[in-house]
């Protein structure tokens, strides 16, 4: 019995898997959805039991899914809060419970404390990037343009509302002339487009599309054919995201440009969160990833290929 004993003992114990809770939004796009799989992946290469929550785009969802994870003692939590405000309550009960949380993607405007640190783009030099490219493109002609916002409250439909505007700043021949949510989804993007297109005397009053992301300008351009115009050259169409299908779009000469957010969020998310587990090492607040611009002049077919087996 003492030798079996010693001999356990000189097994060399195995690290137990790291739990991670996951507050997904939703599904409500093709870059979310991607970000769900690499986010699955990420977790499975680094041996992190990863738990996932579907909120179905609600915030009070979400707020249960990490109370829950809370009461599962996990290591860490992911969040992708859909809304940017209303979380200092739960992010107060992560913290008390000493559990770090990582912001994925969209932003809080709860105190820094509150979470460990953010990966995300630059949401409103998106809707610069977008804005500047438009402003280059008409080159000074008289353009009016229709908006597809994101979900109201969220800070990627703020920030890349306020982004654009500071980039027409100044360019009086450009104008935004209608502006609603189309929900980051391409359903709403095609409904609410088909309004805009009524409303725009079928259109011809119309010069651009500047849609928050990629799948609600998926489903306009969808709404533009249906009323009888080209989308890419009647309607220019500007977006954000760099999904696989606006690039299939922009082959195709029905989209001209798109800014790239990565949806490998999870990557540097579980890199900070290793350093921080490994001997308490702070990660800077915000982990910033590139916002980088795609034209129909980037060999967009080739674009397609390399993203469409990531998960979209
Ligand atoms: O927060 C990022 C945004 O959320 C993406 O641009 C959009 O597609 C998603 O739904």
């Amino acid at each position: 019995t003492l030798l079996a004993t010693a001999a356990i003992l000189a097994v060399p114990a195995m690290a137990a898997a790291q739990t991670v809770g996951f507050a997904q939004i939703g599904s409500e796009s093709g870059w979310r959805a991607a970000e769900t799989t690499l986010t699955r992946q990420q977790a499975e290469e680094r041996g992190i039991d990863l738990r996932f929550s579907d909120a179905q785009q609600r915030q009070e969802n979400q707020i249960a899914a990490i109370r829950s994870f809370i009461a599962q003692g996990v290591d860490a939590i992911l969040l992708a809060p859909v809304v940017a405000t209303g979380w200092d309550s739960v992010l107060e009960e992560a913290k008390d419970a000493e559990i770090p949380v990582v912001l994925l993607d969209r932003r809080v405007d709860s105190s820094e404390d509150l979470y460990l640190t953010a990966v995300g783009s630059d949401l409103e030099h998106e809707g610069e990037v977008a804005g500047q490219w438009l402003v280059d493109e008409v080159a000074g002609e008289d353009c009016r343009v229709v908006e597809l916002q994101g979900t109201t409250g969220s800070s990627p439909a703020i920030l890349r509302k306020s982004g654009f505007e500071k980039a027409i700043e100044g360019h009086d021949n450009i104008e935004i002339v209608r502006s609603q949510t189309g929900d980051f989804t391409r359903s709403r993007g095609k409904q609410v487009m088909e309004s805009f297109l009524q409303a725009e005397n079928g259109g011809a009053e119309i010069c651009a599309l500047y849609a928050h992301n990629d799948d609600m300008a998926v489903g306009a351009i969808q709404a533009i054919k249906e009323a009888g115009l080209n989308p890419g050259e009647d309607i220019l169409v500007v977006s954000i995201d760099a999904v696989p299908d606006i690039f299939k779009a922009m082959a195709e000469g029905d989209a001209n440009a798109t800014v790239e957010l990565t949806p490998n969020m999870a990557g540097p998310a579980f890199d900070a969160l290793a350093a921080y587990w490994k001997d308490g090492t702070q990660p800077a607040k915000f982990i910033q990833t590139e916002s980088k611009l795609y034209t129909a002049a980037d060999d967009p077919m080739a674009e397609y290929e390399a993203r469409k087996d990531l998960g979209y």
